[in-house]
């Protein structure tokens, strides 16, 4: 393990680590997206989750992670206006919500951090564009975590993603570095100037989170002290996936494995990979 900048190098090892903590990780969204209709409620959601951590024997990288009191769940839920960190409960879902569900394990040690959005049902044309725009984002994201390209390349490319359709990032919370801890060097705001920032290279592991708003880019903080909304009350997404830079390429540390995982395995990676560029598509097909 070398450190540049404060930034911490992962080994193949390591990586091979951080590949178990995010193939968990999806399986637990996986299921929690699998119990999302009309009626459920959002500690329910958080329930699905929290069991496969548990039978896979994984920790909970969020569960009383440090804030104005430790977190209280394994997920954040976080339905429409709510963008990220809402705190599992007794509100009920219902037909043409938006839901986040953002998930973080702990396997040999390493964290695997990711989230998605999904729809409640039928969802507004408004809702399932600001979806498909949020997870583009990402992917746009993702193709520059490459070798040689900067941060400031990254963040640029999730900003001009969402901005270029007419949505707004979120300023106040931003992508970053994963590892060992949750939170490692570097940031990686949503929004940036291409050519500034760190250099990436093999060994770079980065939890990017493109976190979108359908209007104005301010938020504010529930009264229950984590929940964080849109200030205007207008719908939020939030897609992310932890992310290694290698010699070949972006390497997705949070996705199922096609081979062990089975039936769902498919399109909870589709649901991700199946709107990506078609040059990620292409670069994911060759890995295999
Ligand atoms: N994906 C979020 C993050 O990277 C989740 C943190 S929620 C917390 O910051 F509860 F753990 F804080
Ligand atoms: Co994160």
């Amino acid at each position: 393990m070398a450190l540049q900048r404060g930034v911490v190098i992962k080994t193949e090892g390591d990586l091979a680590a951080m590949r178990r903590a995010g193939r968990v990780n999806a399986r637990a969204l996986a299921a929690a997206v699998s119990v999302v209709r009309p009626g459920v409620t959002t500690a329910e959601v958080n329930a699905a989750a929290e069991e496969v951590l548990r039978k896979a024997g994984a920790g909970m990288a969020f569960l009383n992670y440090p804030g104005p009191f430790p977190y209280p769940a394994a997920t954040c839920v976080s339905v429409n206006d709510e963008l990220v960190h809402g705190i599992p409960g007794s509100r009920k879902l219902k037909e043409g919500d938006i839901v986040s569900i953002d998930c973080g394990s702990v396997v040999d040690g390493f964290v695997g951090d990711s989230a998605i959005t999904i729809g409640v049902g039928e969802v507004s044309d408004e809702a399932q564009r600001l979806l498909d725009v949020t997870c583009a984002a990402l992917f746009a994201g993702i193709e520059h975590m490459r070798v040689g390209q900067r941060t400031g390349d990254v963040s640029a490319a999730i900003q001009a993603a969402v901005e270029g359709n007419g949505f707004n990032v979120v300023r106040e919370y931003t992508g970053h570095g994963v590892g060992r801890a949750m939170h490692e060097d570097p940031q990686v705001p949503n929004y940036g100037r291409a050519g500034t920032g760190l250099i990436l290279r093999p060994g770079v592991t980065i939890a990017l989170e493109p976190m979108v708003l359908a209007g104005r880019p301010e938020t504010r903080v529930l009264r229950d002290q984590w929940t964080v909304a849109s200030r205007d009350g207008r719908l939020t997404a939030h897609f992310e996936h932890s992310v290694a830079v290698t010699a070949n390429g972006p390497l997705l540390l949070t996705v199922l494995d096609e081979d062990l995982d089975g039936g769902p395995a498919a399109a909870y990676n589709d649901y991700f990979v199946g709107r990506a560029p078609a040059a990620v598509r292409e670069m994911e097909e060759q890995r295999t």
